[in-house]
């Protein structure tokens, strides 16, 4: 997120410095290798680096000092007691204030529990110097990992919680190009656009575990979740998007926010019943492809090789974090089965998980001798697959689709015997 805001603000005009402590980090982009998979994010980057526009740097406090407007964009993982970690926004907070030496708009894009801003103003308050002078605003981001870029561009709605209307015009400033766009531009207080973030979040997690537990029942009843979905979503008031159903949400933010977000509510004595739910019933998608899967093999996992087509926990990326792949692995893992994988972009994360992972170089060559193959990530390249290759390279003709991108048709003409997401009872 800190690396395609910072360039996506370079392509806007800005001079852009982006600044981290990791130095292995900050030696790659200086070479011109991005340390992530994001499509167009290279090019993005380069085209402004060229333009002289976006640097990187190691010197966080110069950094800060030669600022206008310092963005916070560092990671809040889950921590023990289920809120965000906050650590390394504070330590940002402390190098801010000791660094702070004139006015400045100090940002955060980081995903922060509500009462966050309140505590980095006391932060930069207790380490700044006297002449230090800033104001804050919070402003988070909406960005999905694989569309990130095209988000950070030309985004929904940009949320600017500022203390003062002097941020406000500052941040309004840095947003010129999508202000003048017509982008809708809510000016609101720290609070509530600390709040509009997970919000949002937890609201669209639980609009996908709506959907998967409709799907579940779409199978017990015989109905198409597809045509379900896609009838529901033209209702205005629905919308079609993110009612996909598949084997359970993942990646860094979904399940870590509808976390933090029950229990910071929990903190202020309220109940978010709904969340909570999100997060049950998601779990219970995630170990229901693995029941799905035993029920296709014939009820005995032990002993069974099993190829996992996905890793990454959406496509185009290479993230596996909460990914449903890694639940599913360690599942199988447990139950004695032989797993093996395929990703497009995901090798390399998914073996520092599991390092002892045979992780193929192509769908072709994780299928082959396998006895069952499952879709678990929905990449373009899978949903062109040729399934009769598919039917010949495997031991039986055996396939999940966890995704629902497989031409059920086809499947059905060339005798597999599949399973999906609420769309077809396998045959007996
Ligand atoms: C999510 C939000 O969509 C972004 O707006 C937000 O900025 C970001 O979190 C964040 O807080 O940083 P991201 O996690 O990158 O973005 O990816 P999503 O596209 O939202 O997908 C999340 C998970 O939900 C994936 O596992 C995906 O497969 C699953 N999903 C999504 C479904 O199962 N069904 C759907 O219909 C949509």
């Amino acid at each position: 997120m800190g690396l395609v805001s910072g360039a996506g603000l370079s392509d806007f005009g800005h001079q852009v410095v982006c600044a981290d402590i990791d130095e292995k980090k900050i030696a790659l982009l200086q070479s011109g290798t991005i340390p992530i998979y994001e499509p167009g994010l290279k090019e993005l980057v380069a085209r402004n680096e060229e333009k002289g526009r976006l640097t990187f740097t190691t010197d966080v406090g110069n950094a800060v000092k030669e600022a206008d407007v310092v963005f916070i964009a560092v990671g809040t993982p889950p921590a023990e007691d289920g809120m965000a970690d906050l650590s390394a926004v504070k330590s940002v907070a402390r190098l801010i204030g000791r660094n702070l030496d004139g006015y400045k708009v100090v940002c955060t894009k980081s995903t922060v529990p509500v009462g966050t801003g309140q505590l980095v103003q006391e932060i930069i308050e207790k380490y700044k110097t006297t002449k230090g002078e800033f104001d804050y605003c919070s402003n988070p981001e909406f960005l999905r990992e694989g569309s990130a870029v095209g988000d950070f561009l030309r985004p929904d709605r940009v949320i600017l919680g500022a203390t003062s209307d002097r941020a406000f015009e500052y941040l309004r400033d840095v947003y010129r190009p999508l202000y003048i766009n017509e982008t809708p531009i809510i000016h609101t207080t720290v609070e509530t656009a600390e709040m509009i973030k997970y919000a949002s979040n937890a609201f669209l997690a639980l609009k996908i575990s709506y959907i998967n537990e409709i799907a579940n029942l779409c199978e017990a009843v015989g109905a198409d979740v597809h045509v379900v979905a896609k009838a529901m979503g033209i209702d205005g008031r629905i919308s079609p998007k993110f009612l996909h159903p598949g084997p359970g949400f993942g990646g860094s933010c979904f399940p870590k926010d509808t976390q933090a977000l029950v229990t910071q509510a929990a903190k202020w004595g309220v109940d978010i019943r709904t969340i909570t739910a999100a997060i049950v019933s998601n779990q219970a998608q995630k170990e229901r492809m693995v029941m799905k899967l035993k029920t296709l093999l014939g009820g005995e996992l032990k002993g069974k090789t099993v190829a996992l087509l996905g890793l990454a926990f959406k496509p185009e990326t290479d993230d596996v974090r909460e990914s449903p792949a890694v639940e599913m692995i360690k599942q199988l893992q447990q139950a004695g089965a032989q797993v093996r994988g395929y990703d497009p972009a995901a090798t390399k994360t998914i073996q520092q998980v599991f390092p002892n992972l045979p992780v193929f170089p192509s769908w072709e060559s994780a299928v082959e001798q396998a006895d069952v193959a499952v879709i678990m990530t929905e990449w373009n390249e899978f949903r062109g697959m040729d399934l009769a290759r598919l039917k010949a390279l495997l031991r039986q003709p055996l396939v999940l689709d966890c995704r629902n991108i497989l031409n059920i048709a086809e499947l059905e003409r060339l005798g597999f015997h599949y399973d999906n997401v609420g769309r077809k009872i396998p045959r007996k």
